[in-house]
């Protein structure tokens, strides 16, 4: 793999060919924020927070960090007027959906973003997909897809797999940027063993 220099905020960084602006900026301390990476994933660009700005042969174009590759003599920028201004909206709309979640939150803060700018559809899930991404790239489980589309799209586990596979797993909770995710597993773990079906069991048995 070729050494590719780029500029990162000003700095000289070297990179390595196939690596993101994401993964350049990080092996160098430059932090931009995400919400739907994960360094075992594979990149899905979700949830566009990762904004920035690349200049290449006098063009600048705003570009996801976590998918856009390095390239020779890139310039990137991770803050500026515009790279805000998008960051802002992003987070104005997610917040949307999930008002109350901590990480929103927080980024909110930093960029100035009204909770309250959009009408709620407090679906609680931002769609980022870590949670399906993680069991079915990591576990190789897919335990957990979504359903639905559009503002309606959200998770669901699968009963049938969620209740031999998910009890002693649960490492897709931690990576939710809105912790609704331990919710639509009680949720489903009342799906997978409604109290009734053990009750007829156990009347069975009886
Ligand atoms: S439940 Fe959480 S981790 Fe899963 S897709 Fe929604 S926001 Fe992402
Ligand atoms: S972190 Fe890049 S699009 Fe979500």
């Amino acid at each position: 793999m070729s050494e590719i220099l780029l500029q990162i905020d000003g700095r000289e960084v070297e990179a390595k060919e196939g690596m993101t602006i994401l993964e350049a900026a990080q092996n160098v301390g430059i932090v931009i924020p995400t919400l739907c990476h994960h360094e075992k994933l594979e990149p899905y660009g979700a949830c566009r927070i990762c904004t920035v700005e690349a200049e290449i042969r006098g063009w600048t174009k705003l570009v996801a960090a976590c998918l856009y590759p390095v390239e020779q003599n890139l310039v990137v920028r991770t803050r500026s007027e515009k790279i805000d201004k998008t960051r802002k909206m992003i987070l104005e709309l997610l917040l949307a959906h999930a008002p109350d979640a901590w990480d929103l939150q927080d980024l909110a803060k930093e960029y100035g973003a009204d909770k309250d700018r959009f009408e709620k559809e407090a679906s609680f899930c931002i769609h980022c997909g870590l949670c399906v991404r993680y069991c079915a790239e990591v576990k190789k489980k897919n335990a957990v897809g979504f359903v639905d589309r559009g503002t309606r799209r959200e998770i669901s586990f699968i009963p049938e797999i969620a209740s031999k596979e998910c009890w002693n797993c649960k490492e897709c909770f931690p990576l939710c940027p809105t912790s609704a995710l331990q919710a639509a597993y009680v949720l489903v773990e009342a799906l997978a063993f409604p109290k009734s079906s053990f009750e007829s069991e156990l009347d069975l048995k009886g």
